[in-house]
């Protein structure tokens, strides 16, 4: 496509911006050319080190080795706390906005402070200690920062599972990091409904057998069934707690956190960030993506349950000292103008939200957004799938009333932050292009044999530098670490996405390439749900594929195989997408149910998803080469009973 739309720099933003397009540009260079002295600068720029590094960085992909400011102590909470104390201990560090719109409260960076160390103290009681692994499975609540920062300052490693998560997946995430310890609430509330947290906890313990202590935060007047002698109130550990921990010095090189994501094949897997190149990322990307100044207030919508939540919403806004949103809600509940309505009640400058998110407010009309004012919106950022223009106009116009720019910001769980985006006051910008590599970030284009293309060009989307946010390491299985990320084209980081470069050098990222679907901005595994839906004692088999779908980006699509004799029906239907949710979450229930006699597969035995993706895609016409299947006929048969929804 050339001809793209494109929107230029808005000098209003440009003359107020930290990176403008000349200091871009030499930065930029600096970054590739010079990247030990460039990121030994920013490292002493943005963090406070209790010991300096003596080695910036030492990589080696063929090993999955990434070390970066080896040699350095420092601490989280005390680089997100107690360095900001001096000068901004009032300023409100967290504003929390309930799902019900008369709750809300603030936090300012001396109760932070205060609530982290009293919560390190309880986790130290608790007998947590350095390295340990702490299960983290909350609601939005205010208590999730508190949490998550006092795992840092004692330096335990978390692992939040995201709270829409059934028990069953909860306790495989529990097994996978051992984690012995557990915070969750009594239960969650989300667009004026209830959600179960401590039930699926106890549902999950139930196959954890190491597990110690269970720490419940009481977020209503519910009963809960408790387990005395391992279960705990949050409340009531708090209040006999001293506000006095000191925080332990980490390596640099120190995990962080494991959080699990999807794949193409097999379980779910706890990526692992380690200390100090990942703060310095998430604090670096946050201020200079989002042209964040002293005195934003910044809201990123994104849950505590993926990377987004962990980066922008915790750990780059409090790193850089910002006042930074955390709600508890859905956007159209009690309206489709919540979003808009907490902008104007809040004054937030930045705005972090998913397209999937926009699209279904713009499904809403216009009136939700036009009655309310929103005049102190300056950023607007988008994050987690592709953008389609048709969503990217609709967000800059009518939200931002083409006053604020869009950051189309590319990243992964993997990649810790954001890589490629648009900084405001440096790039024109065009709809639905994620721009330009961020500072340290080189992009390649690979083709199949793994060649990289130069100019304008179309491929898979390979990194080639390491940089500070990389992950380190699957929890338990570096050789997987190795396998999945720098063996399919060696010397590079395989990113999993397609990717397109026009003619001005912009990235234009074209979604998966393997067999990951992202559905709202979740990034789900065909082989996970497959795996819940061939559970079921009449189901043979099932494949699993993603199709474009207007809000979802893309929607579930299950191509299942019943055993001989058994009669497909509504009822059977109800009881496998039960049994998705049971095992996984409701975010992984397909929306269609196609049954089939047989699947499409190769004379090995292999199952052609291309033919089924552009069946469940109905691109009829497109269904290339299906000389090699083993019985041709199969794909005729799906065609016919191909359900349209
Ligand atoms: C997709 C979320 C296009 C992509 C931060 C990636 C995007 C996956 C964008 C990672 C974007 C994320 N444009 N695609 N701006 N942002 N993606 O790990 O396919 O939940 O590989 O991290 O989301 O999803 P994850």
């Amino acid at each position: 496509m050339t001809n793209a739309k494109i929107y230029d720099i808005k000098p209003a933003i440009a003359s107020n911006a930290h990176i403008t397009q000349p200091i871009y540009q030499n930065m930029y260079q600096r970054s590739i050319a010079e990247p030990d002295v460039f990121w030994a600068e920013q490292a002493t720029l943005f963090l406070n080190w209790q010991k300096p590094w003596h080695t910036v960085m030492d990589c080696d992909y063929s090993r999955g080795h990434i070390r970066w400011f080896e040699g350095g102590l420092l601490n989280v909470s005390e680089n997100c706390l107690d360095r900001h104390l001096a000068e901004r201990s009032d300023q409100v560090a967290i504003i929390w906005e309930g799902d019900d719109p008369t709750r809300d409260k603030k936090i300012t960076y001396r109760e932070l402070h205060q609530q982290v160390c009293q919560f390190a103290n309880v986790l130290k009681a608790q007998g947590v200690s350095k390295g340990d692994c702490v299960c983290i499975y909350l609601p939005m609540i205010a208590e999730a920062a508190v949490v998550m920062l006092a795992c840092t300052r004692i330096g335990s490693v978390h692992s939040i599972v995201f709270g829409g998560f059934s028990a069953e997946a909860l306790k495989d995430r529990i097994l996978d990091s051992n984690c012995q310890y557990v915070v969750c609430a009594d239960i969650g509330y989300r667009g004026g409904k209830t959600t179960v947290i401590k039930a699926n906890v106890d549902q999950a313990a139930l196959g954890c057998p190491n597990l110690k202590s269970v720490i419940v935060i009481k977020n209503s007047d519910t009963d809960v069934a408790w387990f005395n002698g391992r279960d705990i109130w949050y409340h009531v550990a708090m209040q006999n707690a001293s506000d006095h921990c000191p925080a332990v010095a980490m390596a640099a090189e120190d995990p962080l956190f494991i959080l699990y994501t999807s794949g193409s094949t097999g379980k779910p897997k706890g990526v692992l960030h380690s200390t100090g190149g990942y703060l310095l990322y998430a604090a670096m990307t946050h201020k200079y993506v989002f042209d964040y100044h002293d005195g934003d207030i910044y809201w990123c919508t994104a849950d505590i349950g993926w990377i987004t939540g962990h980066s922008y919403m915790i750990y780059g806004p409090l790193c850089n000292g910002a006042t930074t949103v955390l709600f508890e809600g859905v956007p159209t509940y009690p309206e489709a103008d919540r979003f808009w309505r907490i902008i104007d009640k809040h004054q937030i400058n930045i705005f972090y939200t998913a397209p999937t998110a926009i699209r279904a407010l713009m499904a809403q009309g216009n009136d939700f957004v036009t009655r309310t004012n929103r005049s102190s919106l300056r950023i607007l950022g988008s994050v987690g799938e592709p953008i389609n223009p048709e969503a990217w106009e609709w967000y800059y116009h009518v939200v931002g009333d083409a006053r604020c720019p869009v950051v189309d910001t590319w990243w992964q769980t993997e990649t810790g932050g954001i890589m490629i985006t648009p900084l405001p006051g440096a790039m024109a910008l065009k709809p639905g292009s994620a721009s330009l590599p961020f500072f340290g970030v080189k992009p390649e284009i690979l083709d199949n044999q793994g060649n990289s293309l130069q100019g304008i060009a179309e491929g898979v989307l390979a990194l080639s530098r390491s940089w500070p946010g990389q992950a380190r390491s699957i929890y338990g299985d570096h050789q997987r670490f190795i396998d999945t990320y720098f063996k399919s084209y060696a010397g590079y980081y395989f990113t999993g996405d397609g990717v397109r470069r026009d003619e001005d050098g912009y990235y234009w990222i074209t979604g998966r390439v393997d067999d990951v679907i992202n559905v709202s901005g979740h990034r789900m595994g065909t082989a996970e749900i497959e795996s819940a839906l061939v559970l079921h004692t009449h189901v043979a088999e099932a494949a699993v594929v993603g199709y474009p779908h207007d809000i979802k980006g893309q929607g579930i699509y299950a191509f299942v195989t019943l055993n001989a004799g058994v009669q497909a029906s509504e009822q059977l239907s109800k009881e496998l997408v039960n049994l998705v949710r049971q095992e996984i979450g409701a975010i992984a229930s397909p929306d269609i149910i196609q049954w089939t006699p047989a699947l499409p597969k190769t004379r090995s035995g292999k199952i052609m998803r291309r033919i089924l993706r552009k069946v469940a895609a109905n691109e009829l016409n497109g269904l290339g080469d299906t000389s090699t299947l083993a019985d041709p006929s199969v794909v005729d048969n799906i065609i016919a009973h191909r359900v349209n929804k």
